[in-house]
């Protein structure tokens, strides 16, 4: 427990072991941390909780804090279980307490628990008053679960945003301005490429609708990760940022091979690219050699994708079925795109990723390129000037 401003307390979890998160979809290279609040007034208020296997522990550690009959009101403002995991064990203790979410929320809460809880269902501009200070609910549909919600405190100035605004970074620093800045921003990145790409225009009405409440924002208090004090709204400028259909100067190509000949085409296109322009980035990523999280910021961070597999089959490999399916739920907007591979006799790999690109609302920059076998000196050269063609495009 530490107090962050008088009488308002984090009473989370900072979990240094997680490795994957949301099953193994999404690595957590740093952990993670869930914070929970605790706000003492007249009346005292607990916004979120942990996720479910440190639940027990949570409880324990908040009851030498607190007694738990004088937590007046449960505030839940999202309902996956790394958040309201530590409702099960707490609401066993004070079953009658009220849980304030959104209508949504009592929907995913009961799916999740099964208990019919003293839900108090809030829409946004509803105020619960704590004594001195009150907190004001705004909803946050699909930012990123139906249930999702912000809370802001006033006379404190403290917005607590839920998932948004957070990344997953284990610290016992608290605070924005005590990390190291590059792992920080490293993580708010990949969190919003991997999770809030798909709502991105949402990102940006919700962000509006926020300033035109007028408030002011000394903290904003997410439910992963650092406390942003230093400067709040600087993440906020990200986030504008970000939801714009991001793209730096960088080209990102993703492959796998089975004999290396995919491979080298694709050390060929990333030649042609770099001779034609040198000032653009490109990547390469094998990607059943990495971690597909990360191969996916950078594409989020790409003006063009360049995919790349052998025909397997008719098909072709799975490490890029895969990623391609990532591609497709993340739907990023404004990127172009190309296919290329090998293939020994059917050959048809490059169609069907450039098939799965467009329909995954890349723009196609050409129809793709293929090499039969193990790519000779002039199949190379080929995708040299691919690459050359490829810069030239996207400039
Ligand atoms: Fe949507 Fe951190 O849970």
């Amino acid at each position: 427990m530490q107090e962050i401003k008088k009488d308002i307390f984090w009473v989370g979890k900072v979990d240094w072991d997680l490795r994957k998160f949301h099953g193994d979809e999404y690595s957590t290279h740093r952990g993670t941390t869930y914070n929970s609040y605790l706000v003492k007034d007249r009346k005292t208020a607990l916004i979120d909780t942990v996720w479910s296997p440190y639940g027990d522990e949570f409880v324990a550690n908040l009851e030498k804090h607190v007694d738990l009959k004088d937590i007046d009101y449960v505030i839940a403002q999202h309902a996956e279980v790394d958040h309201s995991g530590g409702l099960a064990a707490l609401m066993e203790r004070i079953p009658d307490t009220p849980v304030y979410c959104t209508k949504n929320g009592v929907k995913s809460l009961k799916g999740h628990f099964h208990r019919d809880w003293n839900f108090m269902p809030v829409k946004t501009g509803e105020k619960l008053s704590l004594g001195t200070r009150e907190l004001l609910f705004i909803e946050a549909p699909m930012l990123h679960w139906p249930d999702s919600m912000f809370s802001y405190l006033t006379e404190e100035n403290i917005l607590f945003s839920n998932d948004a605004f957070g990344q997953h970074l284990a610290t016992g620093k608290l605070y924005n301005d005590l990390v190291d800045q590059a792992e920080l921003f490293q993580e708010c990145i990949k969190y919003y490429a991997n999770i809030l790409t798909p709502f991105s225009a949402l990102v940006e009405k919700k962000i509006d609708e926020f300033k035109s409440l007028n408030v002011p924002v000394d903290m904003i208090c997410t439910s992963h990760g650092v406390i942003w004090r230093d400067d709040p709204l600087q993440i906020v400028s990200k986030y504008l940022e970000w939801s714009g259909n991001y793209k730096e100067n960088q080209i990102t190509i993703v492959y796998d091979t089975m004999w290396n000949g995919t491979k080298n085409m694709a050390e060929a296109i990333a030649r042609g690219i770099e001779s034609a322009d040198d000032k653009v980035v490109v990547k390469l990523f094998n990607i059943s050699h990495s971690d597909k999280n990360d191969v996916v910021t950078e594409v989020f961070k790409s003006k063009a994708l360049l995919v790349g597999s052998p025909t397997i089959n008719r098909g072709i490999l799975s490490g890029v079925a895969g990623f391609m399916e990532e591609i497709r739920g993340l739907a990023f907007k404004e990127k172009k795109a190309a296919a290329f591979g090998t293939y020994g006799w059917s050959g048809e790999s490059v169609k069907m990723i450039s098939e799965g690109l467009r329909s995954a609302g890349f723009e196609l920059l050409d129809e793709g390129i293929k090499a039969l076998w193990n790519p000779d000196e002039s199949s190379l050269k080929e995708c040299e000037e691919s690459g050359r063609k490829i810069a030239d495009k996207t400039k």
